[in-house]
């Protein structure tokens, strides 16, 4: 029987082996993700995009965050489950950062969350960690910024930027995380960074020096005909083998062809 996992063992994983990260924001794919033995889901607020439609994650509320959760935490998986705090929900103080992340605990059922930000978010994160709820840190491409980074870009190109993300992640580490998300970041740096830090960092966008890797859930199985980003490896192409399911199914309810009587009552 698999023992559910914690942030001790993410912690332990730490130049020994990688870390498994995989999104899940529903009870069905949570439980098939978790039987594929990942280490963590993250109920992202990617969510946004990939289940309510929205343009980028800014117009995620807490309580989708807690509904999604929801889902995830009710499947019981063995895999840590680690909720996202949503745009707002921490940036403008301690208090909100605190309740809002122990709503993710106590509503959600998750068992750490995830904050985007360094320095500016320190004492957010502190409060937090303060508070008991294990913290999991983001740096480089955080999504919640796209408006200040001026669209999708891979960060800390120059040196200044660069810099200013290796103190982010040391501050972070500092304050008590248990692992840094860095996304869309050069190689170089995200190998840098993960040489100088104690705890994991799990790469999205970052190349294989991360201590862990994590994708999205639906870029991985090819659920999207256009979202090709460089940094995705698409495991399947479920938009093509769900239309074709999906296609064969009306044309066969068309033709009468389905039901048969394999799946007919008899009276
Ligand atoms: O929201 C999300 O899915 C994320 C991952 C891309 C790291 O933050």
């Amino acid at each position: 029987m698999r023992k559910p996992v914690t942030v001790l063992d993410i912690l332990a994983k730490k130049g020994k082996e990688p870390v498994v990260m995989v999104t899940s924001y529903d009870a069905t794919m949570a439980r098939i993700v978790d039987e594929a033995d990942v280490d963590i889901i993250l109920v992202g607020d990617s969510a946004g995009m990939v289940m309510a439609g929205l343009e980028n994650t800014l117009g995620v509320s807490m309580d989708m965050m807690v509904y999604h959760t929801l889902c995830v935490t009710r499947v019981k998986p063995k895999a840590l489950v680690v909720a996202d705090m949503p745009f707002l929900s921490y940036q403008a103080g301690v208090h909100d950062a605190v309740v809002n992340a122990g709503r993710l605990i106590q509503e959600g059922c998750a068992q750490a969350v995830k904050v985007e930000g360094g320095m500016r978010v320190i004492d957010q994160v502190r409060a937090i960690v303060k508070a008991d709820i294990p913290v999991m840190g983001h740096l480089g491409l955080t999504p919640q910024s796209v408006h200040a980074f001026g669209g999708y870009k891979v960060q800390g190109r120059s040196e200044a930027a660069a810099q200013r993300l290796k103190e982010d992640a040391l501050a972070l580490e500092d304050a008590g995380v248990f692992s840094i998300v860095l996304e869309c970041v050069p190689t170089s740096l995200a190998e840098e960074v993960t040489r100088s830090l104690v705890v994991p960092t799990i790469g999205i966008g970052a190349g294989p020096a991360c201590d862990g890797q994590v994708l999205v859930i639906q870029d991985l199985l090819g659920m999207s005909k256009e979202f090709k980003p460089k940094f995705v490896k698409r495991y399947a192409e479920l938009f093509d083998s769900i239309k074709d399911a999906v296609t064969t199914y009306a044309r066969e309810v068309r033709s009468r062809a389905f039901p048969s009587e394999e799946h007919c009552f008899k009276g």
